[in-house]
């Protein structure tokens, strides 16, 4: 498979970035991570040009990353500017060194060409550090391909089966589903009235019906942003008088690892009780055990996808977010390696 290079990929949530090294596969790519004195992330290519070792298993000094092999410096830029033994690096010692950019607690990797990389068009999960929303965020690496984990987060007909046990309602058979799309996004809206309580919310005390609506807005190549709102059943949004109105901001980015392994960021902001720090905790776990049943299921999806990968499947209402999200990425593929002839010729 290959991957789209001119986007910008999650790489990391900016408090991964402490004191060591980071390192992380990127679509097929060894990138190490690291942050400098004055707070700036760099990212270079995870392989010392010496023997090959992982940069990552070395350490940061001052604005420099060490090799923890033989001990080789390089500087930020990925130059190798100290060797053992000799007065000089020989030249063309050096490794790849990638743009970065850091955006309310997430970091974002440009793969492609450095001079087509545009910080202003990252990303940008404004509600993770948005005072006015409580928020937690995760990582988790799953062992399936990543557009396997965009279908499933655009497709929520997933939630009174596979969620039943945490955060599905065993009556939200028959949303009403309506999807509108850009040139590079998607949106889809769904809208599920009448819901008996979840699990997780009778939890929360919750006893009574609700209506939720969910808002999933998908950008290339990995990105799902849903805004779920929770009303009471039969109360508008903003109506005083529902004993139950909230929104969470649901923030995922998919970023591949491999053709069959990927990244998994997230983010969870709630505008309701957000100084309630024991709610932020208990959330902040309970969403590993939700994101676990989602992880559970598509590893074994991809193991039997694996088995026989032209094996036939049937498509239904529920999987047109899934299936516009592929289309777009394969136009962006087909264009950026038109892109890459026209330039070549
Ligand atoms: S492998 Fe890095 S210094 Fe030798
Ligand atoms: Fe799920």
């Amino acid at each position: 498979m290959t991957f789209l290079r001119n986007q910008w990929y999650c790489a990391a949530l900016s408090h991964e970035l402490k004191e060591a090294p980071l390192g992380r596969i990127i679509a097929n790519e060894p990138i190490v991570m690291y942050r400098r004195g004055d707070g700036t992330v760099v990212a270079l290519e995870d392989r010392c040009c010496h023997r090959r070792a992982p940069l990552s298993k070395g350490r940061i000094e001052g604005d420099n990353l060490r090799c923890g092999y033989h001990g080789f410096l390089y500087d930020a830029r990925g130059q190798v500017i100290w060797v053992p033994g000799q007065d000089k690096a020989p030249p063309g010692a050096r490794v790849r060194a990638y743009p970065l950019a850091e955006k309310h607690g997430f970091v974002w990797l440009w793969l492609g060409e450095p001079a087509l990389a545009d910080p202003a068009k990252a990303p940008a999960f404004t509600w993770n550090d948005d005072p006015r929303w409580a928020s937690c965020t995760g990582h988790m690496r799953i062992e399936c391909d990543y557009m396997l984990l965009v279908d499933n987060l655009l497709d929520m007909s997933h939630l009174p089966f596979l969620h039943i046990n945490t955060i599905g309602s065993a009556r939200d058979l028959n949303a009403r589903l309506e999807w509108e799309r850009g040139p590079d996004w998607l949106r889809g809206v769904r809208q599920a009235p009448a819901l008996s309580p979840s699990p997780r919310q009778r939890a929360e005390g919750v006893d009574f019906d609700t209506d939720r609506v969910q808002i999933m807005t998908y950008t290339p190549p990995g990105n799902v942003v849903i805004e779920v709102i929770v009303t009471e059943a039969g109360k508008k949004h903003g109506d005083p008088s529902s004993r139950y109105d909230t929104t969470v901001m649901v923030l995922d980015s998919m970023t591949p690892e491999t053709e069959s392994t990927c990244h998994y960021f997230f983010g969870l902001c709630r505008d309701y009780d957000i100084g309630n720090t024991a709610l932020t905790e208990f959330s902040s776990k309970a969403v590993l055990v939700t994101f676990g049943e989602d992880k559970d299921m598509l590893e074994a999806e991809q193991k039997i996808i694996d088995l026989a990968p032209h094996a036939p499947q049937i498509d239904v209402v529920g999987d047109h977010g899934g299936l516009q999200a592929r289309r777009m990425v394969e136009r962006l593929l087909a264009e950026e390696q038109q892109g890459t002839r026209q330039a070549a010729e």
